[in-house]
């Protein structure tokens, strides 16, 4: 089956019995969107009010730093995949409980699954600990990592900052552009 309409069918079916509490407060899921055949899929923490009210992942300010990011290594969202650990929106942008991370992981992990990328792109501390849960994102940021969790360990991992860092801490900026330029050199080694 082509991965779109699978992960359509996903969707869809995740959608209409959503496990995760949080489905009661959100207007909507927000599901991921880009290119399901991307060797590339960045994960993002948890949708905010734009992303809510949209139902499409990182369209506010931290979604303009991630435009941003891609086109400095000559990418567009419609070339790369991007999606969310949690897939509905926590009150007042709270961060997730673990408890609500933990609810939408079957999901995360079908949709995964579906695109099969080469490697998987953690933003934040939120996904980075899905992932590699004692990991501490200043520290692993800028590097790859691999993964134990059964189903995922073929994948290549790359631990960045979530792109609403860099909102407010030029310096975090920097690191995260630097961080992300060597993205296209990684794509050629996988
Ligand atoms: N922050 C996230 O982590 N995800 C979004 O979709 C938007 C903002």
């Amino acid at each position: 089956m082509h991965p779109h309409s699978s992960l359509t069918t996903l969707n869809a079916e995740m959608a209409q019995t959503p496990a995760c509490t949080l489905a009661r407060t959100a207007t909507q899921p927000v599901f991921g969107f880009g290119n399901p055949a991307s060797k590339v899929v960045f994960i993002g923490e948890a949708p905010g009010k734009s992303e809510d009210l949209s139902g499409k992942p990182f369209v506010g300010a931290a979604g303009k730093i991630l435009d941003q990011l891609l086109r400095s290594i000559d990418l567009d969202r419609g070339d790369v995949y991007i999606t969310n650990v949690v897939k509905y929106r926590p009150p007042d942008n709270r961060d997730p409980h673990k408890s609500e991370v933990e609810a939408c992981w079957p999901w995360l992990e079908r949709e995964i699954h579906l695109i099969d990328p080469e490697i998987i792109i953690p933003l934040g501390r939120h996904a980075l600990n899905r992932f590699l849960p004692e990991a501490v994102i200043s520290v692993m940021h800028g590097k790859t990592f691999t993964c134990t969790l059964s189903g995922f360990e073929h994948y290549t991992y790359y631990a960045l900052y979530h792109p609403a860092a860099a909102l407010y801490n030029g310096s975090l900026r920097v690191t995260l552009f630097d961080d992300f330029s060597r993205i296209p050199s990684l794509l050629k080694q996988s």
